[in-house]
């Protein structure tokens, strides 16, 4: 009797120790779902702050206030900028009043005299050629031109981060009721444009005027809800066929048409849509990916 006693003795410390093993798994067991429970309560509050804004790398949303436009409602008008992301697939961003009346009146006054019907660039030669597609007249104005041309050249600078000497000039645009420009790239799609500072990598389209009806620039490739910019009802049928900025005088949009890694972005696609009401004015500012010789 003693034997089995005795052989069963030494294993009372072991079972004690291995039921405090369970102990200390299971209480293990229960802090890891106390942390996973405290995780998950972490993870679903960070939407309940976040509707309706779109973290900057959310690439579906449309439309995102970069600063805060609480003093927008000034009856002036004309002393507020701010900045809005429209799209991420296009890039683009819309800064608002990014010019001021008189530089939109100065650079509408400048190139009056010169304008002439628009052309397009021949994709087979890389020539300038007459098209149906592009029935707008305008003129090129000289990079740095006049003191008014170089304050915009210099804060289209600032805006982009790209410098002074890659922008081509600014050129100026007229569109008259029924006149506009069907969806194309700004990149070229053959050689001999691009001998020249090379690709074009970004645009800066400047509205020199309100448009009443029609004019809107629309990007067709867009990707996200196109309809739900704020101004959706205030667009023409050709306006909702993307997603759509409205003409205002002094406003700017910027996109690009090269993606970070310098490929081309398709979604980049944009037209003029026709003006139906009015007549448009803006002034376009291309920039390449090297410096530009003017
Ligand atoms: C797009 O946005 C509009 C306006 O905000 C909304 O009514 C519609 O449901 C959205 N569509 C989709 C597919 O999310």
């Amino acid at each position: 009797m003693m034997g089995p006693k005795a052989r069963l003795q030494p294993r009372g410390p072991s079972r004690k120790s291995s039921s405090s093993s369970t102990l200390i798994f299971s209480m293990l067991i229960i802090s890891l779902f106390f942390i996973l429970i405290l995780l998950a309560l972490g993870i679903l509050s960070i939407p309940t702050n976040s509707i309706n804004s779109p973290t900057a790398n959310d690439l579906s949303s449309i439309i995102q206030r970069v600063t805060d436009a609480a003093g927008s409602e000034v009856s002036d008008g004309g002393a507020d900028h701010w900045a809005e992301v429209i799209s991420w697939e296009p890039r683009a961003v819309i800064y608002h009043n990014f010019l001021s009346e008189e530089e939109c009146e100065h650079l509408i006054k400048m190139a009056k005299p010169h304008m002439v019907k628009s052309t397009v660039v021949d994709s087979a030669t890389g020539k300038s050629k007459d098209s149906r597609v592009r029935t707008s007249s305008g003129t090129f104005l000289k990079r740095g031109q006049d003191e008014t041309v170089r304050a915009i050249e210099k804060r289209i600078s600032t805006f982009t981060f790209l410098s002074v000497e890659h922008g081509e000039g600014l050129q100026v645009l007229h569109y008259e009721v029924g006149q506009k420009y069907e969806p194309h790239y700004d990149y070229f799609l053959d050689d001999y444009n691009t001998k020249n500072g090379g690709q074009r990598m970004a645009t800066v389209l400047m509205y020199l005027s309100d448009v009443e009806e029609g004019g809107e620039t629309v990007f067709p490739h867009a990707k996200g809800n196109i309809s739900a910019v704020p101004w959706w009802d205030e667009l023409s049928a050709c306006g909702k066929e993307g997603l759509s900025v409205k003409p205002k005088m002094g406003d700017a949009l910027l996109f690009w048409s090269m993606r970070p890694d310098a490929s081309p972005d398709p979604s980049s696609l944009h037209g003029g849509c026709a003006v139906i009401k009015g007549n448009k004015w803006s002034s376009t500012k291309w920039i390449r990916m090297n410096e530009y010789k003017a």
